[in-house]
C-alpha cells in the first residue's frame, strides 16, 4: 500500500469521516485511521444512533401500551422483548456503520485500521490488532479522536452496574430502580428510554435546573413534561458517594441548599455528567496545545499549534460537543486544506434532545442575552393552539422566538414538541440568512402542520397572532 497521502484524519466520527469524504472529493489523497472494528465513532456504534433507535422503540412500546386504545386500535396484552430491541438497534448500527465504508470505497478514502499515533509534524504511526507498525506519511494530518465520558472523583465505571452511556445503551433486563447522575441529553434521553420500558427512574443534577444551556423557560416547562410521564427529580443535588453494597448500588447525594443528605439503594447507576475530549498521549507529546479543559487549542482555520495539525470536533475549543458541528468543522477544515474558504457558523448550531416531546434549541437563550445586554423581545405560541398539534393529541409545549428590539432580527429559537428536532432547521436556515421574525411571520406554511406554531410565534414577536 502506498504510505504517502496529502491528508491523513485521525477517527473516523462524524467529524472525521465526513472530512475524509470531502477531502477526497476535493482531489486530496485521503486515509482515515480508525482503532475500532467499524467505522462511525462514539455517534454511529455506542450513542447518537443506538440511543435514537432505543428512544423510537420505546417510544411505540409505551404508546402501544398507553395510547393505541384510545385512538381505538386494540391488540391486546402487549409484551417487551427487549433482545429483539436490542437487536433491532445493532442492526441499525451495522447498516449505518457499513454504508460509510461504502462511501469510503466509493471516494476513494483509504480506510487504515488501527491505532494511529501522531510520531512527528508529518508522520503517523498506525499499530494494528497483532501490534504490527505501519508508518505513513501525510501533507496534513486532521485529529478527530472526539471525547470519552467522565465520571465523578472516586466513582469507577464498572459498565454493569455503574455504567456510562454504552452500558445504558445495553442493558440485558430492564432495571427495576436506575439512579441517573446528570439531568443533560444523556441523563434525560436514557432516563426516558427506561422509564418508558418499567424502570423507576431518579435524575440526580447538581444545578437548581436541568438542561443547562438551554433556555431556562424551556427547562422548566420540560421538566414538569417529565414528571407528568413518572421520572423523579432530585435537584440542586450533589453526589457525594457510591458504593456497591449487596450487590447493589447505593447512591448517597446532599442537597446543595438545605444540606440534607439522601441515599437511594438501586440496581443500576447511569453516570452522565459530561464527556472530556479524547487525547492520546502521543497527541500532546508532539508539542500540540490544550487549553485549561485539555482540550486542543485551534485558530479560525482548525490549525493547531502545529500548523499542518488540523483538529475538530468534540477535541477542540470550539462549539457544543454535537456530532453535526463535528461533521461541518470536517467540511470546513477539508476545503480549508484544498485551499477554499471553509467556515462554522458556530451562532447558528442547533441543539436536540430526541426525548418525547423533543427539545430543540438554535441561536441565544434569554439568560445569554440579558448577559450580554442585548435587548429583545419575545413571541411564544402554545401547541395547545396548534390545529395539527391538537388532531395528533400532541399539544404540549411552545415555541419560542426572541428577536433583536429594534432591528426585529431572529436571535434565538427554541422548541418543545414531537417534531422539534426537525423543526429546528427551519429557525436555523432563517437565521442563517440573518432574517427578522416578521420574515418569518410572512412566509406562508402549509395547514395544517405543526410548523405553523413556528409561523405564529414570529407573528406573536409582534404582538398579532391568529390563533391565541
Ligand atoms: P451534559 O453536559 O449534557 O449534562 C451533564 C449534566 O450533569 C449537567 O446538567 C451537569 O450540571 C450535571 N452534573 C455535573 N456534575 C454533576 C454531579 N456531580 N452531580 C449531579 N449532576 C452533575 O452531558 P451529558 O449528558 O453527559 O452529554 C455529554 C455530551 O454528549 C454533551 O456535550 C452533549 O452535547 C452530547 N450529547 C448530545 C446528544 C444530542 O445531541 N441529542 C445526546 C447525547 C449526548
Amino acid at each position: 500500500m502506498e504510505n504517502n497521502f496529502d491528508v491523513i484524519v485521525v477517527g473516523s466520527g462524524p467529524g472525521g469521516y465526513v472530512c475524509a469524504i470531502r477531502s477526497a472529493q476535493l482531489g486530496l489523497k485521503t486515509a482515515c485511521i480508525e482503532t475500532k472494528e467499524t467505522l462511525g465513532g462514539t455517534c454511529l456504534n455506542i450513542g447518537c444512533i443506538p440511543s435514537k433507535s432505543l428512544l423510537n422503540s420505546s417510544e411505540i412500546y409505551h404508546k402501544a401500551q398507553k395510547d393505541f386504545a384510545n385512538l381505538g386500535i386494540e391488540i391486546g396484552k402487549i409484551k417487551l422483548n427487549l433482545s429483539k430491541m436490542m437487536n433491532n438497534k445493532n442492526k441499525s448500527i451495522l447498516t449505518l456503520t457499513k454504508g460509510i465504508e461504502f462511501l469510503f470505497k466509493k471516494n476513494k478514502v483509504t480506510h487504515l485500521k488501527g491505532k494511529g499515533s501522531i510520531t512527528s509534524k508529518n508522520t503517523v504511526t498506525v499499530e494494528n490488532n497483532s501490534k504490527k507498525k505501519s508508518i505513513y506519511q501525510a501533507k496534513h494530518i486532521v485529529i478527530a479522536t472526539g471525547s470519552i465520558p467522565t465520571s465523578l472523583p472516586n466513582l469507577k465505571i464498572d459498565e454493569k452496574m455503574i455504567v456510562s452511556s454504552t452500558g445504558a445503551l445495553s442493558f440485558e433486563k430492564v432495571p427495576k430502580k436506575l439512579i441517573v447522575i446528570g439531568g443533560g441529553y444523556i441523563g434525560l434521553e436514557l432516563s426516558s428510554v427506561w422509564k418508558r420500558l418499567g424502570t423507576d427512574v431518579t435524575v440526580i443534577e447538581f444545578l437548581d435546573h436541568i438542561i443547562p444551556g438551554m433556555d431556562k423557560d424551556i427547562s422548566s416547562e420540560f421538566q414538569k413534561i417529565l414528571v407528568k410521564q413518572g421520572i423523579n427529580f432530585k435537584l440542586d443535588s450533589k453526589v457525594t458517594n457510591v458504593n456497591i453494597v449487596k450487590n447493589k448500588p447505593v447512591v448517597d447525594f446532599t442537597n446543595n441548599k438545605t444540606t440534607k443528605r439522601e441515599r437511594i439503594e438501586c440496581d443500576k447507576v447511569l453516570v452522565a455528567v459530561g464527556r472530556k475530549a479524547n487525547i492520546d498521549k502521543d497527541i500532546s507529546k508532539i508539542g500540540i496545545e490544550l487549553d485549561n479543559q485539555k482540550k486542543i487549542k485551534v485558530n479560525k482555520k482548525f490549525e493547531t499549534s502545529i500548523k499542518n495539525i488540523y483538529a475538530i470536533g468534540d477535541v477542540i475549543n470550539k462549539g457544543p460537543m454535537l456530532a453535526h458541528k463535528a461533521e461541518d468543522e470536517g467540511i470546513a477544515v477539508a476545503e480549508i486544506i484544498a485551499g477554499q474558504a471553509g467556515h462554522v457558523n458556530y451562532d447558528v448550531i442547533p441543539a436536540v434532545i430526541y426525548t418525547s416531546p423533543e427539545v430543540a434549541m438554535v441561536g441565544k437563550t434569554e439568560e445569554q442575552l440579558k448577559k450580554e445586554n442585548i435587548k429583545y423581545k419575545i413571541g411564544k405560541f402554545p401547541f395547545l393552539a396548534n390545529s395539527r398539534a391538537k388532531v395528533n393529541n400532541e399539544t404540549e409545549g411552545f415555541v419560542k422566538i426572541i428577536a433583536d428590539e429594534k432591528s426585529d432580527k431572529v436571535l434565538g429559537v427554541s422548541i418543545i414538541n414531537t417534531l422539534a428536532g426537525s423543526m429546528i432547521a427551519e429557525a436555523a436556515i432563517a437565521m442563517e440568512f440573518g432574517a427578522s421574525a416578521e420574515d418569518i411571520a410572512r412566509t406562508c406554511h402549509a395547514h395544517p402542520t405543526h410548523s405553523e406554531a413556528v409561523k405564529e410565534a414570529a407573528m406573536m414577536v409582534d404582538k398579532r397572532p391568529i390563533h391565541f
